[in-house]
C-alpha cells in the first residue's frame, strides 16, 4: 500500500505532537504495517483515505487510535536481564537500609507498554518475600497509550509472551493458566498499578519515587524533548532515588538534573551539585583538602 509524502508527514507530525516520538524518514516504512489492522477494523481502504478522514476530523477518537498504533510497544519480561540484576544485587539492598524506618518503596516504570517490566519488578520482591515482609511496595506503570495500559491492567499474557524472558518455574509460580493464556497471580498484582501518563507532562503525583525506570522509551525523541522528559522524570524522584535507562541510552548531554552513579554502570542519581559548580563531590573534596 502506497502512502504519499504529504500523508506520511501528517502522520509523523501527529505522533510527534502527542508523544514527542519522531518518525524520521528512515522509520516511515513502519507506517503501513503499524496501521494495517486499524484500516481493516475501520473499513478504510487506503492510508491516504485515512488521512482525509483525520484532517476533516470526521471520526472522533480516530487520531488517538492512529497515534497508539504508530507507537513501538516492544517489551518482554526481565528485558535485558542486567538492570534487574543491578536492582536485586545493589539498589534494593541499599534501599532496604535507606528506607528501613518507613518500610515503604515507590517504583515508577515509565513507558511501561503492556506491563511486563512492572510485573518483573514485582517478581523481584515476591521472590524475596521474607526480606520484604511488612513493607509497602508500590509499583506504578505508566504509558502514553491507554490501550497498552488497559492490557497491562488485565495482566493476561499469551504463551509466547511468557516464554520471552521467564523460566517455566517462574511462569508456573507467578501465573495462573486461563482461557486467554496466563494471568498474573494476585500476589504480584496487589503491588502493581497502571495509569495513562505522558512523559512530557508533570510526573504522577505524589512523585518521590525511590526508583524510576524509563527504558527504551526516549530513543526517538528529539534532543529538546528528551531534555523535557528527563527533567520531568528527575522531578518525580526522591532526593536519594535511583534512575535507570535502557541499554545504549544515556542522559549525558541531555539533562543537568541526573548524573551517572559513580559505582554502577547504567544507574543514574539526581545531581545535587550546585549547578554553577560542575565538579564531582570527589573533586570538590580533593580541592578542599588541597
Ligand atoms: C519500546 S516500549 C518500552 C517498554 C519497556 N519500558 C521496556 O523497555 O520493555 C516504549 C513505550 O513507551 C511509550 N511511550 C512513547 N512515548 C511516550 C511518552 N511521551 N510518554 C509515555 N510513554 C511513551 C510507548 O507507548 C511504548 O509503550
Amino acid at each position: 500500500m502506497q502512502i504519499s509524502d504529504s500523508s506520511s508527514r501528517i502522520l509523523a507530525g501527529l505522533l510527534e505532537a502527542r508523544t514527542g516520538q519522531q518518525l524520521t524518514m528512515s522509520r516511515r516504512w513502519r507506517i503501513e504495517t503499524a496501521l494495517s489492522s486499524l484500516l481493516r477494523a475501520r473499513k478504510i481502504g487506503t492510508l491516504d483515505e485515512l488521512i482525509t478522514i483525520l484532517v476533516m476530523n470526521k471520526e472522533p477518537g480516530l487520531s488517538e487510535e492512529v497515534v497508539e498504533a504508530l507507537l513501538n510497544n516492544e517489551t518482554y519480561f526481565f528485558r535485558d536481564r542486567t538492570p534487574f540484576d543491578t536492582l536485586s544485587r545493589q539498589v534494593l539492598p541499599a534501599l532496604a537500609v535507606q528506607r528501613a524506618s518507613k518500610k515503604r518503596l515507590r517504583i515508577w516504570s515509565a513507558g511501561c507498554s503492556t506491563g511486563q517490566e512492572a510485573y518483573s519488578l514485582a517478581m523481584l520482591f515476591a521472590e524475596e518475600a521474607d526480606k520484604w515482609r511488612g513493607w509497602t511496595i508500590d509499583i506504578l506503570g505508566t504509558d502514553v497509550s491507554s490501550s497498552v495500559v488497559d492490557r497491562a491492567r488485565t495482566g493476561v499474557y499469551s504463551q509466547f509472551e511468557v516464554q520471552r524472558g521467564l523460566a517455566i518455574t517462574q511462569t508456573v509460580r507467578w501465573f495462573e493458566e486461563c482461557a486467554d493464556g496466563w494471568r498474573i497471580a494476585e500476589a504480584l498484582r496487589k503491588n502493581v498499578r497502571f495509569q495513562a501518563h505522558n512523559l512530557l507532562e508533570a510526573p504522577p503525583s505524589p512523585g518521590n519515587f525511590d526508583i524510576v525506570l524509563c527504558r527504551n522509551v526516549l530513543l526517538y525523541l528529539c534532543s529538546e524533548k528528551k531534555t523535557v522528559a528527563f527533567d520531568r522524570l528527575a522531578s518525580g524522584m526522591a532526593a536519594d532515588g535511583y534512575f535507570m535507562l535502557g541499554a545504549g541510552e544515556t542522559v549525558i548531554g541531555q539533562t543537568k538534573k541526573l548524573v551517572s552513579d559513580q559505582k554502577t554502570r547504567g544507574l543514574y542519581r539526581l545531581d545535587h551539585r550546585d549547578q554553577s559548580d560542575r565538579r564531582t563531590l570527589a573533586e570538590r573534596r580533593a580541592a578542599a583538602r588541597a
